[in-house]
């Protein structure tokens, strides 16, 4: 290969890979659209429900947020594997917890790789 084809290729490539990053990033952004009608990822912004902000290593129910039912009187702290627990069914999470209360929250992330992508999506605000 010539140096002047190399250096193309070189090119050619780098686009194509800083624009699949871009694309799994619009991915995440897309599956977290689910949240968004209820969550923002802005903090201290609440919405229908909670600031997302920080939520990983945070405890349950520990925002200002004014409305939390179910979280009120929830005492752990949301890790990765939680989040994905509570996005794919509430009611079977908050029996596991233990918790008796009722959420309004309702929504059911059935595939487990839009799971991970709103996860990620939730690390990138942090
Ligand atoms: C219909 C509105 C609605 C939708 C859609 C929704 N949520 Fe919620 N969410 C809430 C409400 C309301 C609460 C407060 C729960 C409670 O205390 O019962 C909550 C609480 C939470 C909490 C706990 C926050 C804390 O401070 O302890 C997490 C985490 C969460 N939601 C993540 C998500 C994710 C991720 C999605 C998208 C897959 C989502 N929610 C979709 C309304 C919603």
């Amino acid at each position: 290969m010539t140096t002047g084809k190399f250096l193309a290729f070189g090119l050619a490539m780098a686009v194509a890979l800083s624009s699949f990053s871009a694309q799994a990033d619009d991915d995440k952004e897309k599956v977290f659209k689910k949240c968004a009608s209820c969550h923002s990822t802005e903090k201290g912004k609440h919405k229908i429900g909670p600031s997302l902000f920080g939520v990983i290593g945070r405890k349950a129910g520990s925002t200002d947020f004014k409305k939390y039912k179910a979280m009120k009187d929830a005492d752990f702290t949301w890790t990765e594997q939680l989040i994905a627990e509570w996005i794919t069914d509430q009611k079977a999470f908050l029996k596991a917890q233990g918790i008796d209360s009722k959420t309004s929250m309702s929504v059911k992330i059935k595939k487990e790789e839009d799971r991970e992508h709103i996860i990620e999506f939730l690390k990138k605000h942090m």
